[in-house]
């Protein structure tokens, strides 16, 4: 089986660049449905989320090739709608191909999504927003089908404020019939930027980074160019992973902006930080600092996604740390690795009790979702001695190429 070796406990010098976003790039391919036209992205993350979703893409009908670095979609002709079951269950982000296959295709069928397994993650969210535009839903061998003729706009207020859930509805108004208005929208900026890019294609939406959005639909979509933006997430990463392992490391293309609770607690760890545009030193010297009680919350609080690298660089902190989680049920899967690592955490039902150990020791560990994953990598980097990461195929969902990434700092790590 491969695994990542790592030579944890020296500190970090050097630059990283930070990657397209993820969270950004999969549901701008699924907008890319919507037009009858070619759609050019750039900074598109070369991860594997997106190599499955330019499958399903290309098994709709879509023409899509890498030119250079360049992602061009051509979707004129699409001849299905159905997306395969093989990819559907791979991957959570199948769910968003609904709202854009009901807007152009009036119907679609999804398997039940997949992904991390991070927690129960239905979609009753979903289904009750699109419903609200006329779309009917019916479970059948092959998956969910959704059928919605005639797709009329509609005033619809979430009951929490889902980061998929938001996309759908965005996706399915533009074609719709009519202005939708949604409130209690969530506000994590790939959904601004998901609006930035369909009003680069001649969509018309307006509220972006507000929890309402008013989209105007029916708007003749064209061809369009775009940029996606840095991954926030992956910078977070590298953030509080120079953190913990002491040094000092320029990450480049940062989106700073939307990073705040996150240097927030970063510096109430006491990391050194200084932005310079989209340039964020970080440097860190003696021991980091608890930080006292932490909840992840919906952005612009402390996103989940960084909760268990927080928690694997809380390890070994000085003081007692509570992480609570409030957004999925399942994220502490990585305690006990970290725990045989020497790392002493409490569990008691969504809280985490870190009382940081002056070191974590190298041991083997198993990734099994993607950001507990990625703060495995975290702990091994930091941890005196040599780590094996097994199953770190979960990790390149998300990180473009974590071993170069690591490497540009200075880290001993190869794959075998
Ligand atoms: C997205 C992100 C993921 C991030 C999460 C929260 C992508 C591809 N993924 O996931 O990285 O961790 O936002 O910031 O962008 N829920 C329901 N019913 C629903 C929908 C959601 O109960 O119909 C619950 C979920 O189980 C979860 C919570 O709401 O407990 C948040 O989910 P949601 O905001 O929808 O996250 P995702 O879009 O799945």
């Amino acid at each position: 089986m491969e695994y990542l070796e790592i030579k944890g406990g020296s500190p970090l010098c050097g630059e990283i660049r930070i990657q397209g976003s993820k969270n950004a790039a999969l549901p701008i391919l699924s907008a890319a449905v919507l037009h009858r036209g070619i759609t050019v992205l750039r900074n598109c993350p070369k991860i594997i989320d997106v190599t499955y979703m330019l499958e399903i893409l290309r098994d709709f009908g879509c023409h899509v090739d890498w030119e250079g670095e360049d992602l061009v979609i051509d979707a004129s002709s699409l001849s299905s709608c159905q997306v395969a079951e093989c990819y559907g269950r791979q991957m959570r982000s199948s769910i968003m191909l609904l709202g854009s296959l009901l807007g152009r295709m009036k119907s679609a069928v999804v398997s039940y999504p997949g992904g991390c397994v991070i927690g129960a993650r239905p979609i009753d969210i979903h289904l009750g927003a699109l419903k609200q535009f006329g779309a009917v839903f019916t479970e059948e061998p092959a998956g969910l089908r959704a059928v919605c003729q005639k797709p009329k706009g509609a005033r619809i207020c979430l009951p929490f404020p889902s980061v998929g859930a938001t996309e759908n509805v965005i996706l399915l108004a533009v074609l719709a019939e009519g202005t939708t208005i949604l409130e209690n929208a969530a506000r994590e900026p790939e959904i601004g930027e998901l609006c930035r890019f369909l009003n680069s294609m001649g969509a018309e939406i307006q509220g972006m980074g507000t929890s309402c959005l008013v989209i105007e639909g029916g708007r003749q979509l064209h061809d369009t160019e775009f940029t996606i933006m840095p991954d926030r997430i992956v910078a977070g990463t590298y953030l509080l992973m120079t953190a913990a392992a002491g040094g000092r490391v320029c990450l480049r293309d940062v989106p700073v902006e939307q990073l705040g609770s996150v240097l927030d607690a970063a510096s109430e760890m006491g990391v050194c930080q200084r932005a310079r545009g989209r340039d964020l030193e970080v440097w860190s010297t003696g021991r980091l600092k608890a930080v006292g009680e932490l909840s992840t919350r919906p952005y612009p609080g402390f996103p989940t996604d960084l909760q268990s690298p927080l928690l694997a660089a809380l390890a070994s902190a000085e003081g007692t740390s509570v992480v609570k989680e409030t957004i999925f049920e399942a994220r502490f899967k990585i305690v006990e690795d970290l725990q045989r690592m020497g790392a002493c955490i409490r569990v008691e039902g969504q809280s985490a009790a870190v009382e940081g150990v002056k070191y974590l020791h190298g041991e083997e560990l198993t990734a099994r979702e993607l950001r507990g994953g990625a703060a495995l990598v975290l702990a091994a980097v930091t941890a005196q001695g040599t780590s094996r990461v097994l199953q770190y195929h979960y990790i390149a969902r998300g990180y473009e190429n974590i071993i170069r990434d690591l490497q540009s700092v200075g880290v001993v790590v190869q794959s075998r």
